[in-house]
């Protein structure tokens, strides 16, 4: 992992393999490993870059950042820092689950000339309903108490298809101890973020620029319906539905998600 540095942060980064540029941004509240399938699978043709987001995985936060939140667009500029100082100077493909699709949004609004496609995974553009929002500051406030292994507690229920929990019971324990290690302060901070967020939907017609969308087929979080929608209103979109898997389909279905996505890549060569 590389260190890289910005005003805010300390980022750690992985970057893998070599040729075109393609960064993997993860959701809330895990690290740079959920897209672990994907990225030894992009490495063999592809420059990955693999960041842990502010405060996650093994990134720096800096403290007053569990009151005031990281907004949306501070991460993004965050993932352009970083492309800076690896000297990126190619157009990257980028690929952002839930979270890391919000954030996504933002960095298309504000680096278009960085991006050469994006992919877009168990995510939505629409802000957060007023409900939604008491939820994320109700977990700010008190996630420091409660510890993080307990939000692993309360997420799990939304995050996999039933035939994960029955059947492939190591992924859910496997990320529950990313969950109970991440820093409260990050956990704060992204919940505050996403209760802030704009509303993307209009950037949808704009996105001018391949987009692939995948969503798992019991996605509770981001549902099927609700992304389907978002790729016919994409001017240059695929929709690919991913069996076997709930919200976390990077891990719960790897191949089918891994199958979407080089064949994606390949379409841009
Ligand atoms: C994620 O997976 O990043 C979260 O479920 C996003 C959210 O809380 O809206």
């Amino acid at each position: 992992m590389k260190a890289v540095k910005t005003a805010h942060a300390v980022l750690a980064t992985l970057e893998q393999g070599a040729g075109r540029p393609v960064l993997f941004v993860h959701g809330f509240p895990f690290d740079h490993t959920m897209w672990r399938h994907q990225i030894d699978l992009a490495a063999q043709t592809a420059r990955v870059i693999a960041p842990d987001l502010r405060g996650f995985g093994r990134s720096t936060i800096e403290p007053i950042s569990a009151k005031t939140g990281v907004a949306m667009a501070d991460y993004a500029d965050d993932l352009a820092c970083i492309l800076d100082d690896l000297g990126v100077d190619e157009p990257v493909v980028l690929c952002g689950f839930s979270m890391g699709g919000y954030i996504a949004f933002q960095f298309f609004a504000r680096h278009r000339a960085k991006l050469r496609a994006l992919v877009l995974c168990d995510t939505k553009a629409a802000a957060d309903s007023p409900q939604a929002r008491e939820v994320r500051y109700k977990m700010a406030e008190n996630v420091e108490g409660w510890g993080s292994a307990h939000v692993a507690r309360l997420m799990n229920s939304k995050l996999y298809a039933a035939s994960t929990m029955a059947k492939r019971p190591q992924i859910v324990v496997d990320m529950e101890r990313v969950i109970a290690g991440t820093d409260p302060v990050a956990i704060a901070a992204a919940q505050r973020g996403m209760a802030h967020r704009d509303d993307s939907t209009p950037l949808i017609s704009q996105l001018d620029l391949p987009t692939l969308f995948l969503v798992g087929e019991e996605d509770e979080i981001t549902p099927p319906q609700e992304v389907a929608a978002l790729a016919a209103a994409a001017p240059n979109s695929q929709y690919v539905v991913i069996p076997e898997a709930g919200h976390m389909s990077p891990v719960e279905n790897p191949a089918a998600v891994n199958t979407a996505l080089a064949e994606f890549l390949n379409s841009l060569r």
